[in-house]
């Protein structure tokens, strides 16, 4: 069994102190901070860039993981890197050569990670796998905060899980999407590892409770 690591998405945080934000999740117990980067493009929703990235890795000891939900991300990889990214997920999806954007990202030092919508299959990522440090399940359809978590993703994790057991690869599974005390168990119990969580942590008045209660919640 792989360590439980909760990673706050900043997408819900307040951006007027992010700052603040990041610190208070890094003294309530975050193990991560993760950051949505859109470009109303791959997702209907636009967000922040690197120079953002660049104020969160000021504001913490933390990794960054930075979620690419881009199109062309290979176009980015180098800049977010130099903005203080530890880890990079791009999206199957986003990706024309998806071996050659992994190589990239490894090449500029940060840790791989690829990430997949709930409709695609896993044979997407299964010839990349030995390249990767992490695999970042959507559990919602990519754009927003605080939507809702797409059961059928449960038996996803599952199969990914088994499959990276089976290859014999320590690779972490990170979930996206509606992660939440409730949700977070069935997730847990199939696999996943990591945990990003927008709402159920920056719209909860004390944000170490909230993290205690999803650890809580994935250890049960
Ligand atoms: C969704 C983003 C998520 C989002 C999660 O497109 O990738 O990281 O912020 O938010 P919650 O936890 O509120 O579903
Ligand atoms: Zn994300």
């Amino acid at each position: 069994m792989k360590t439980i690591r909760i990673a706050p998405s900043i997408l819900s945080a307040d951006f007027g102190r992010l700052a603040e934000e990041v610190r208070a999740v890094e003294a309530g117990g975050a193990d991560l901070v993760h950051v949505d980067v859109m470009d109303g493009r791959f997702v209907p929703n636009l967000t922040i860039g690197p120079v953002v990235v660049k104020a969160v890795r000021a504001a913490t000891q933390l990794p960054v993981d930075v979620h690419l939900m881009i199109a062309e991300p290979e176009r980015y990889v180098e800049s977010f890197r130099e903005a203080g990214a530890d880890l990079i997920s791009v999206h199957a999806e986003a990706c024309l050569h998806l071996h050659r954007a992994v190589e990239q990202i490894r090449a500029s030092g940060a840790r791989a990670s690829v990430a997949v919508n709930p409709a695609t299959p896993l044979s997407a990522i299964e010839w990349v796998l030995d390249d990767l440090s992490m695999v970042l399940l959507m559990t919602v359809n990519p754009g927003f905060g605080g939507q809702r978590y797409i059961p059928q993703v449960t038996r996803k994790i599952a199969a990914l899980r088994a499959l990276l057991d089976r290859r014999g690869l320590d690779v972490d599974l990170e979930v996206d999407g509606g992660v939440h005390p409730a949700t977070i168990g069935a997730a847990a119990a199939a696999g996943a590892n990591v945990f990003v969580a927008g709402s159920a942590v920056f719209e909860a008045p004390d944000y170490r409770a909230a993290i205690r209660a999803l650890r809580a919640g994935a250890e049960e």
